[in-house]
């Protein structure tokens, strides 16, 4: 079953946003499944020995790229809505190609899961983005640790393990990425892995219960010591992903920074308590109810300081679109992106919109403003659109954002959800 139609062909290839802003946000919007969750997840769908499903996959760019990479090992894979099937019998390729994966890096995880069923893997080294050189060497140590041997050629990287082998291994840092790949391959290893100062995303969360529902041993996911006892194989399972806490967050702040009153659905408001603690600080009111936030902006913005750290603390996804609410925010802000080392690309943006903002080394100082106006600015990445976003609704005029393919890689229908907020915004 080919991949059918993509988000980029429901798309009549308009490539702007634009925004008047003015309007305060008001009404309710329900979050799509999480994509760093379903990105893994879909990866680790080739381990199985029989056909697996994922439901309340999001339909984003980045999944239809997803989707590619493993259509194109062999596997079947059939989009319905927001349900995947993959049937994974047909896999029979171990080289994921380099168009792909140079899309999208996160592509690289498809790599444990390839050595766990192939034993083999020649996967186009993942270059950087606009957001860091985002180095894979902590990937890569960890799946030589389980017995892969790991060269690079002609700018691939190409693993081979006759077999591989459980072993204790130590993250130098939290890694997303590596302990995820780690996992996969660990899930059907001779014995028993140890990741030590591993990452506790609710992503990584997610991925362990998919792997456990296909038949694996996976323990302590979500702290930061996971235990994996390898098993033989794993059988065809069905998942739902979990909400994405990153979307949930933008709907937040552009609804705070607006002055508005929006209800956002389907959250699991355990994986956002940094992120509602720094909009209580900044004087937005936020309620809580089982599934659900409602947030209300009844007076001035004050200026917060936080520090982007890994999960439990402020998370770096939503270090931008943060930003962009401080910006109108009364007084001194003091923002620091500790994961990424370049993760300030919408500072200049917003600077066009007339926010205030200096950068001194890892730290933005974000001196807040009476107003914004409506500018051409560009997305950087995905959150910087985010957070463009945010700053353009409630913005003096119209704002153009261009590069709008960046936000389409994480927000699913994210025009029409915010139309339904009352905003005034349109493909251009
Ligand atoms: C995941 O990226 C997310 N992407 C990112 O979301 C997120 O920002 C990041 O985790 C941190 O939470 C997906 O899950 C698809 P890392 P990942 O490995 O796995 C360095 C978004 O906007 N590093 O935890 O790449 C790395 O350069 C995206 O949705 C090494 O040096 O993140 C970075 O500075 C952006 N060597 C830091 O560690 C390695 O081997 C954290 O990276 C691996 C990482």
């Amino acid at each position: 079953m080919a991949v059918v139609k993509t988000v980029a062909d429901r798309k009549d290839n308009l490539d702007k946003i634009l925004v008047k802003g003015g309007n305060p946000l008001v009404g309710k919007v329900t979050v799509s499944g999480a994509k760093n969750a379903v990105l893994p997840i879909i990866a680790a769908s080739i381990l199985a020995g029989s056909p697996v499903q994922i439901d309340d996959v999001p339909n984003l760019t980045d999944v239809d790229t997803i989707c590619q990479v493993i259509a194109s090992l062999g596997v079947a894979v059939a989009r319905d809505g927001n349900t995947v099937k993959v049937d994974p019998a047909g896999l029979d390729t171990f080289e994921a190609p380099h168009e792909l994966v140079s899309k999208m890096r996160a592509s690289v995880v498809v790599m444990g899961a390839l050595l766990a069923r192939m034993g083999k893997a020649r996967i186009s080294h993942p270059g950087g983005c606009a957001i860091g050189s985002r180095p894979i060497n902590w990937h890569l140590k960890g799946l030589e640790a389980l017995g892969a041997q790991i060269r690079i050629n002609h700018g691939y990287l190409e693993a081979t393990a006759a077999s591989l082998k459980g072993a204790r291994i130590y993250l130098d840092f939290p890694s997303v990425g590596a302990t995820e790949n780690i996992m996969m391959a660990a899930s059907m290893a001779k014995g028993t892995t140890i990741i030590e100062n591993s990452a506790q995303e609710p992503e990584i969360v997610d991925l362990a219960n998919f792997i456990n529902e296909m038949g694996g041993k996976v323990r302590g996911a979500g702290t930061n010591v996971i235990r994996i006892e390898g098993v033989s194989h794993l059988n065809g399972a069905v998942h739902s992903i979990i909400p994405d806490r990153i979307e949930a967050g933008s709907y937040l702040v552009a609804a705070a920074l607006t002055g508005g009153d929006v209800t956002v659905e389907n959250v699991i408001i355990d994986h956002l308590k940094p992120v509602l603690a720094k909009l209580r600080e900044s004087g937005v009111e936020v309620i809580e109810a089982d599934t659900s936030l409602r947030v209300i902006r009844r007076s001035e913005l004050k200026g917060i300081d936080f520090k982007t750290q890994v999960h439990p603390g402020f998370p770096t996804d939503l270090q931008a679109p943060m930003m962009a609410l401080t910006t109108m925010a009364r007084g001194t802000s003091i923002i620091t992106e500790t994961v990424f080392e370049n993760r300030f690309m919408h500072v200049e943006e917003l600077k066009r919109m007339g926010a205030n903002i200096r950068i001194e080394g890892r730290t933005a100082i974000v001196d807040g403003v009476a107003r914004l106006t409506g500018a051409q600015v560009k997305a950087t990445d995905l959150r910087a659109g985010a957070a463009l976003l945010a700053a353009a609704l409630s913005a003096e005029g119209v704002t153009e954002i261009e590069n709008t393919y960046h936000i389409d890689r994480g927000y699913e229908n994210i025009v029409e959800k915010l139309q339904g907020l009352g905003a005034q915004i349109s493909r251009a």
